[in-house]
């Protein structure tokens, strides 16, 4: 999973352009390699899984950090998020949007969450513009494949602004897709 899925991290990391001041989240955080690697400069990190056995490698694979009182991972359905207003400064969500069956619902909780200026990046290995037939995958895996102009639309009736559609070649994906946004405001 992390092999494959390693040029979508990078790809949505550099569009988070994370630092020191972030506090990060990670929906569909899986076993929580991303938020260990990819947040370990940041201030704290959040992860949430609708798999309970997720949520307990993820909650092992950062136990340091969850020691420091720096980490919080918990279970729960991207389209409720257990967090309140403004909480994180940066969301990301890699290799699992396309999972979700209530997509807006949920832009709507990443906007609610995070603070004025904050942002969120979308990993979209697999989408609509990369030239591939899916259909299998659709069957197989029951996913949505959005295209750059669909993930524009779902961001802004969610709310965000400065809405980017990035593409990167991955090992498994020819051409695959970043949608990123921030909420309307200025960072603290
Ligand atoms: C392919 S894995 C990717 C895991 C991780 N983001 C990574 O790239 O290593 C997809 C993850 O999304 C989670 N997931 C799928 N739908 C979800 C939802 N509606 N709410 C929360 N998590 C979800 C799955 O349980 C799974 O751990």
């Amino acid at each position: 999973m992390n092999l494959l899925h390693g040029a979508e991290y990078w790809a949505v990391s550099a569009a988070l352009r994370l630092g020191p001041q972030d506090g990060l989240l990670e929906i569909g955080c899986g076993s929580g390699y991303f938020l260990r690697k990819y947040g370990a400069t940041t201030a704290a990190i959040a992860g949430l899984d609708h798999s309970p056995d997720m949520v307990d490698l993820a909650i092992r694979r950062n136990r340091k950090r969850v020691a420091a009182d720096e980490c919080d991972i918990r279970h729960g359905d991207a389209a409720a998020l257990p967090w309140e207003n403004n909480s994180f400064t940066a969301v990301a969500a890699i290799a699992t949007f396309l999972f979700w069956p209530e997509p807006l619902q949920a832009l709507q909780e990443i906007h609610r969450v995070l603070r004025p200026g904050g942002r969120v990046a979308i990993g979209l290995g697999w989408n609509a513009d990369d030239g591939l037939d899916h259909a299998a995958h659709v069957k197989k895996y029951a996913i949505r494949l959005y295209s750059g102009r669909r993930m524009e639309q779902l961001l802004t009736e969610a709310g965000f602004e400065n809405i980017s559609i990035h593409y990167f070649k991955g090992f498994m994906e020819p051409k695959g897709m970043v949608a990123a946004a921030a909420k309307p405001g200025v960072a603290p």
